[in-house]
């Protein structure tokens, strides 16, 4: 279900899923406990990530005394919120410009047709047009390149060189189509469908068993 006047949402798409669809509360604003639940029951986040990424999540945009965040812009009770640039968002996004071209403190958490066209070019090149570990380590390289060279006040620290790398990961992990097994990439019409639309892909399966924080990767 499209959100309605006043719901949040924000620079996530998996959040922003999962509250169009109920997993989380649509009007997006949330406590701590629905995240890391509605992360496992609708995307396969595993409880120890989801548990780091919600804590993570209040401590730098929420509200710490009732545990309560916004997935987007400010909310009531619910500290900055998500789309609050600086503290989780950050520069050198996969489908956003960095908040430096926009026009405010929340720009940077926009989704931007013409940056995400780009990641689709470096996945067309790369991996026939699937979104791959191949392409998105090309990708995110040149993202960081890209901000270095152009944004006066690119920021890049130790939280946002960690989940920028994570959001890469997440993509593949948890967008990817387990209907057939995984084989590692998500195809051009299901990353469209989280991406753009915010939406779960027609006959869409998750991942059966959560990823957790101290698996190796492939
Ligand atoms: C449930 C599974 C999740 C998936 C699959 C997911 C996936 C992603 C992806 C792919 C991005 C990159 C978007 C882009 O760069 O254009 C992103 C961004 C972001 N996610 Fe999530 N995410 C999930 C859960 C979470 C949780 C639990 C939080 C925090 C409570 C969170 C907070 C954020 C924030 C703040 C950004 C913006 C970072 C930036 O690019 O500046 N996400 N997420």
């Amino acid at each position: 279900m499209a959100p309605t006047e006043g719901d949040k949402r924000g620079p996530c798409p998996g959040l922003n899923t999962l509250a169009n669809h109920g997993y989380l509360p649509r009007s997006g604003i949330v406590h701590a406990q629905d995240i890391v639940e509605g992360a496992l029951a609708g995307l396969g986040m595993s409880v120890d990530v989801g548990t780091v990424l919600a804590a993570y999540g209040v401590l730098s945009e929420g509200d710490t005394t009732s545990n309560m965040l916004s997935i987007g812009a400010l909310g009531t009770s619910s500290g900055l919120g998500l789309s609050n640039h600086g503290a989780f968002e950050g520069d050198a996004s996969l489908s956003r410009k960095d908040a430096f071209f926009g026009d405010g403190q929340f720009s940077g958490s926009a989704f931007d047709a013409e940056q995400y066209a780009q990641f689709k070019a470096f996945n067309a090149r790369i991996s026939q047009g699937r979104a791959t570990f191949a392409s998105l380590a090309e990708y995110r390289f040149q993202r960081f390149q890209d901000s270095v060279a152009s944004n006066a006040d690119f920021t890049f620290l130790l939280p946002r060189y960690l989940f920028s790398y994570g959001e890469a990961a997440l993509t593949l992990r948890l967008f990817a189509n387990h209907k057939d097994g995984e084989d590692g990439s998500v195809s051009e019409a299901d990353l469209d469908s989280f991406f753009v639309r915010n939406r779960f892909p027609e006959d869409w399966y998750r991942v059966s068993i959560a990823p957790r924080a101290t698996q190796k990767g492939d």
